[in-house]
């Protein structure tokens, strides 16, 4: 039978073992994942505070720790969010994931949270069912690729963009929040800072930009910069695609390839070793050209929106 009880202090050191053997499996379907998650030294830490949040439950069959889900209290989506990261929730069973949902999203209304959010591992499809099955939506993917030389496409040309490019890069900044901001993607997300912010960026040699032109026109752009996380996929080796664009009619002739190439090829002159990526799985673009150019999913967010 199993049991449904609130997360308490007790419960840290079974927890953090459920997330090393989550972990560590996930890590062999994709060894580009950071171990950090494997170390209970790393894991234990995270759970400070957890209990007092009363935001968290587990599930608990012939005296072990069969699951857990812990939630943040966040202001996300102009919501206030109770979010799930990767390291907070396990589950034995699907069956498990829907009895603890049940009582922690009690506890989650109780706080006024109308956006549930949980990030999962990619790796793990039967774990991600049952949250579709109660209403879940699939909404960003973090995708990991191994950094390689790569060839150039079509007649685009690609440049390093300078100080002097700021205006361009943040015009071009725009009409991707723009779009992201637009149908079918509807991402809700601070505007990007304008010509200063890309003035300073652009000087920075570890936040590289990229420009796409034809006859001399800038028609897209792509950006690197340092990963801020997940956990797993932060690293010294390891650098985060921040932004991409092509204007529309220039699409699909190998720009965003080739700006990707030159990217690819800095960095494996800069030494790194792995590329992260997120989207939104509701951006058509996206899903179509970031697993194209080798970027595999390696964690799922899924979010469900309830009436304020
Ligand atoms: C994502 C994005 C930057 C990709 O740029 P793109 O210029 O369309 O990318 P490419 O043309 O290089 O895409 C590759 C496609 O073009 C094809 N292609 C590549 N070189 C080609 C060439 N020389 N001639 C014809 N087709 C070519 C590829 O085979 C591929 O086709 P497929 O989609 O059928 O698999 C662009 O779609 C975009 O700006 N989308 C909106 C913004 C966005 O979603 N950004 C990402 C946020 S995470």
């Amino acid at each position: 039978m199993t049991q449904i009880v609130p997360f308490s202090e007790s419960l840290v050191e079974p927890a953090a073992a459920l997330v090393v053997d989550r972990a560590m499996t996930a890590r062999q379907a994709e060894p580009l994942l950071g171990p950090v998650f494997e170390d209970p030294a790393y894991v234990t830490p995270l759970f400070a505070g957890v209990s007092s949040k009363r935001l968290g439950v587990a599930a608990i069959e012939n005296g072990r720790l069969a699951g857990f889900l812990a939630a943040f209290p966040f202001e996300f989506w102009g919501s206030q969010v109770a979010y799930v990261p990767e390291w907070a929730f396990a589950a034995d069973r699907a069956d498990i994931t829907t009895a603890m949902y049940r009582e922690a999203s009690s506890l989650w209304q109780q706080s006024d949270r109308t956006v549930h959010t949980v990030t999962l591992w990619a790796n793990d499809p039967d774990g991600e069912a049952p949250w579709h099955h109660m209403g879940f939506g699939r909404v960003v993917i973090d995708s990991l690729r191994e950094i390689t030389l790569a060839a150039m496409q079509g007649k685009v040309r690609i440049r390093r963009a300078g100080p002097e490019d700021a205006e361009t890069v943040a015009r071009f900044g725009l009409a991707l929040w723009e779009y992201l901001a637009g149908p079918p993607v509807f991402r809700i997300h601070p505007q990007p800072e304008g010509t200063e912010a890309a003035h300073t960026r652009l000087g920075e040699p570890a936040r590289p930009v990229w420009l796409a032109t034809k006859d001399d026109e800038v028609i897209g752009f792509l950006s690197l910069g340092p990963s801020e996380g997940p956990a797993p996929l932060t690293g010294n080796d390891l650098i985060r695609c921040d932004a991409a664009f092509v204007v529309a009619e220039h699409r699909h002739t190998g720009a965003g390839q080739s700006l990707f190439a030159s990217a690819m090829n800095w960095a494996v002159e800069a030494g790194l070793k792995r590329l992260a990526v997120d989207y939104e799985s509701a951006n058509p673009e996206a899903s179509r050209f970031w697993p194209a150019v080798g970027c595999r999913p390696v964690m799922h967010a899924v979010a469900r929106r309830l009436a304020e």
